[in-house]
Order: C-alpha cells, then structure tokens, then sequence
C-alpha cells in the first residue's frame, strides 16, 4: 500500500459535520460518528497540494474554470467509466443535491410526479415533495438478502411521472445497477417519455471485481433523456469543496438547466474546487484503487464478524459505496429500541433505515470509510449489544 488509510485524524472541531453535529444531532456528542457520507481518511496529497498552491497566491477573486477542468473530467470519465462526453455537456454545480432541486424546478410543474425507488438517499424525497411536486415510489423489492427492481410496478408508474431520480450506484442498499436493468429501466423512460436524471455522485466507489455503468451511456435514445450528476467530492473525500457536475447529451435539456443554475446565480463554484477537482482526476487512479481495496476489507471484517459475534444482524451484500446496509430485523426490535440502544449502550451514531423511506424499517446504514481501529470499536460496540 502506498497510501496510509490506517491514520487516525482529529476531526472534532473542525467544524466538520460528522463530528460537530453530533449533539445536535443525536443528542449526545460521546457517540462514534458513522452517519454522513464523507470518510475519516485524508483527502489525498495530490488534491491538498492544489488547493495549498492556489491558497498561496494572495487574491481569491471570482475565477473561471479553465480548460484543463473540463479535460480532467472528460478524460477520468471515459478512463473510468468508458463513456466519452463533451465539454460543452458539463454544466457545474455546487452540489448534487442541489443539481437535483435544480432539475425539479428546470424541468417540472407543481403538481407533476416525480419517480423514486425507496430505501433511497432521503433528499430525493425533499427534492420533490419542496417543490409541490407529487412524490411516487417504486419500491425495491428485497428478497433473500438481495434488492432488485419491481419492473412491472415501475413501467405503471412510469406513466403516472415527468421525471425519475435514479441513485446508481443505489444509496443506501449497495446496488450497482447491471446493463440489463439500466437498459430496461432507460427504455421504459424513452418509451413513456420520462427524463432520468441519474444520480452517479458514488459511480467511482466500486468494489474491486464491479464496474459503473454510465444509465447515459446505453443508448443515444436514453442520453436523449439523462442529466447525469457526478463529483470529485465522495471519490476523493472533497465534499467540503463544493464542485460537482451535471452532464447531458441534449442541448435543449442543458439550455433549461443552465437558465435554472444562471437565474439562482450559483455557477461561479469556488477557486479551490476547481484546482483540487483538476488535481484528484489526474491524479487519483492509484489512490483509489487503495482506496476500494481499503473499504472492501472493512466490508469483510464486518460481514465476518457479523456472522460470527452478531448473528442477529446481516450485512447486505455491498456492489459499491463505503455504506454498509444492515439488517436489524432479526433483534426482534423497533426501530426506535434500535436506534436507543445504538446510541446509549453501543455508542454508535448509524443513519436509522426509516429515514430513507420505504424499506428502510428495521435497517441501519453504516458509514465504513474510516481507519479500521475505528471499525474494530465499533464491531465491539454492536457485539456488545447485540452479540
Ligand atoms: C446519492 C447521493 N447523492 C448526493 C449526495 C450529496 O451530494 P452533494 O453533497 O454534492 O449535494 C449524496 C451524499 O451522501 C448521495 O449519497
């Protein structure tokens, strides 16, 4: 390994969410953080390099993204992900979400439906329901420890929407959708007319032996059809950096998008951003390689030590991200004793499964990208309680 993902860093009081909102959050600040999505690693050299030699120079005034942004994008993408685009498709946003409330407002009407599939990363719903737009669920179908989709549901729900949110790879039950369910899914949406904005923020957190595939890539009838949302800012720990991007094929659909990010006027991004995105596509293939390989074994000595210690708890197969999915069901208890026993006996702060919708009862999602000392407290936490 050429990179130390075993260090230990002092995040308390950094202003850092995950660890300075705990009390606010879980009401008690004693508790190990493994809720939101960023990691407990260092953001790698290579990026922390940029932003220091941008940091030198002394005016931080309003900046342009250069070329060499748009060609690190393009090229990590198709290095990555075998999808070759444009730089006139990438429109920047500050974040995903907020590509995702811009989409609703760019491309829907009060009223219109919007499809997801729950469990789902919970600021789809918000995405939707803020807007007075009717919130319509395709549900994930789970069956012996694995999700699927419910075709026949979705293609008649389908018909009942103008817009579906796609998490793929899926937050929170690991999935990375196949080819043939992309196809599937991407052909019901071309056939019923329904835009797909894909949501692929984790595409590059792959476990070894799993490739991402781009919903935009299948068809030239479905890129007709996606806004795709991707960032430097999971794959690379960069969340704080606030750089992300929308992509589509389709003029007329990035012309709206364009308007809708112009009007609220939050285009510019920010200059350290901008040179730490250049910084992490080309120069982060080696670092996440170790990266993945780090996380598939703290997904292993979970699942292991699970079905060891705790059987009472299942570790759902992961495809991708560094969030394990768990199954609490077989406690026998609510939600509400899980989480209690979690947070006061375990010391342990998970994201509660019910947050995430439909399906999500009686699950925890666990936030694994962090040094495996840590992990190793916290398995003796769950065994402890739940052993
Ligand atoms: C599926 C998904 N989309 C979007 C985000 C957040 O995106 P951003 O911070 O860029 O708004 C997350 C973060 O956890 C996520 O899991």
């Amino acid at each position: 390994m050429m990179y130390d993902f075993d260090k230990i860093i002092e995040r308390r009081n950094t202003s850092c969410v995950k660890y300075d909102l705990r009390e606010v959050y879980f009401g008690r600040a004693d508790i190990f953080p493994m809720w939101v999505a960023d990691m407990d690693f260092e953001t790698p050299g290579f990026v922390r390099d940029a932003v220091r030699e941008r940091a030198a120079h002394p005016i931080y005034g309003y900046s342009i993204r250069p070329e060499a942004y748009f060609t690190s994008i393009r090229q990590w993408v198709s290095k990555r992900h075998d999808w070759q685009i444009e730089k006139n498709w990438i429109l920047f946003s500050p974040g995903v979400v907020p590509a995702l409330n811009m989409a609703t407002l760019a491309y829907t009407e009060p009223g219109d439906g919007i499809l997801v599939q729950p469990p789902v990363y919970f600021p789809f719903f918000n995405a939707v329901k803020k807007h007075n737009r009717i919130l319509v669920e395709n549900q994930l179908i789970y069956n012996s420890g694995r999700y699927s989709i419910d075709f026949t549901d979705f293609e008649r729900k389908i018909k009942e929407v103008k817009m579906f949110f796609l998490s793929n790879p899926h937050n929170p039950v690991g999935r990375l959708w196949s080819r043939e369910e992309l196809k599937r899914m991407g052909d019901i949406c071309v056939k019923h007319d329904v835009l797909i904005i894909s949501d692929e923020i984790h595409c590059d957190l792959v476990l070894p032996g799993f490739k991402h595939i781009p919903m935009a890539s299948l068809s030239d009838e479905i890129a007709d059809k996606t806004i795709t949302c991707m960032a430097p800012s999971k794959t690379f720990n960069m969340a704080g950096l606030a750089t992300s991007s929308v992509i589509t094929k389709n003029k007329r659909l990035r012309l709206k998008l364009a308007r809708a990010i112009e009007n609220m006027h939050i285009g510019n991004g920010n200059i350290f951003g901008t040179v730490a995105s250049v910084a992490a596509y080309d120069n982060g293939e080696p670092w996440l390689n170790e990266l993945m390989q780090y996380i598939e074994t703290n997904f292993r000595l979970l699942d292991e030590f699970l079905k060891r210690e705790v059987p009472v708890l299942e570790l759902i197969q992961p495809e991708a991200t560094y969030l394990a999915w768990i199954d609490f069901g077989g406690t026998g208890l609510s939600d509400r004793k899980i989480e209690e026993k979690l947070l006061n006996e375990a010391k342990l702060g998970l994201s509660p499964g019910p947050v995430f919708g439909k399906g999500g009862e009686s699950f925890q999602r666990m936030n694994l990208a962090t040094p495996k000392a840590n992990l190793e407290i916290a398995l003796d936490g769950l065994k402890s309680v739940f052993g």
